[in-house]
């Protein structure tokens, strides 16, 4: 990737090829992972518009009817530093089409950052969104985020499951029907959140709501 110099100036990393990879779901789903691309746009686009409203609102928390063209701008033209996306690929109709999307976005003040997940509805509960949990998760440590947040409304119980299955310790509150939550990339920080006391209000603990649900 030739990157020019206001890029450089801004401090963005070329196109990380290290974390392409490839992994198989059931029903015979095999998808290739990588980056985002810049080059992405129209896919992007065309992933949002397969989305299911409820999709939608889990993601965007309004019944957006389109993606804006900034916002598509933003997603796709990340530093790949502070800000990652991991898309999944498959082959449709002799071209590739997006399938899923993980992406995290860092908040300098606290050295976290806020993390989403969309995969495509057809293709929900095969393990796609805990892959790319998992796989973003490695790549913040590698990139030195200490944590992640996430804001999850409260009847998401997919997004809620997959964290509660993949993260043993975290913070959270509720606030307005969301779920805002915090948790530890790294030992340090993870011993340190045991002794964190949030400024919020705690509403009720997201372990204790969850189990209810079980
Ligand atoms: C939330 C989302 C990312 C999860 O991805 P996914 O690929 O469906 O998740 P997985 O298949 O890895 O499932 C993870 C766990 O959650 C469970 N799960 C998934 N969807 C669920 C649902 N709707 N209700 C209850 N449990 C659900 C799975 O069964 C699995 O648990 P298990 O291993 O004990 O069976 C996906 O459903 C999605 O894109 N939703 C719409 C957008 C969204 O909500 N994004 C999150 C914004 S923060």
């Amino acid at each position: 990737m030739n990157l020019t110099a206001t890029q450089e100036k801004s401090g963005f990393r070329p196109y990380p090829r290290q974390y392409e990879t490839r992994a198989r779901f059931a029903g015979h789903l095999n998808i290739f992972f990588r980056p985002i691309k810049p080059t992405d746009a129209d896919l992007l686009r065309e992933f949002f518009r397969s989305h299911s409203e409820r999709t939608i609102l889990y993601r965007y928390f309004t019944p957006l009817h389109d993606l804006p063209p900034e916002l598509v701008q933003q997603f796709v033209n990340l530093d790949y530093h502070s800000d990652m996306a991991i898309v999944g690929m498959v082959p449709f109709e002799g071209r590739e089409r997006m399938l899923c999307v993980g992406r995290y976005c860092r908040n300098p003040a606290a050295n976290d950052a806020e993390i989403a997940i969309t995969v495509h509805d057809q293709w929900q509960r095969h393990g796609i969104g805990t892959f790319l949990f998992k796989l973003l998760t490695r790549i913040a440590r590698e990139n030195g985020i200490t944590g992640f947040t996430a804001d999850v409304m409260a009847d998401n119980h997919g997004m809620l499951r997959l964290i509660r299955k993949c993260v043993d310790n975290m913070e959270s509150t509720l606030e307005a029907g969301v779920y805002h939550l915090w948790f530890a990339l790294d030992n340090k920080t993870r011993a340190a959140q045991r002794h964190l006391k949030l400024g919020k209000k705690k509403a009720s603990s997201f372990s204790d709501a969850f189990q209810r649900r079980d």
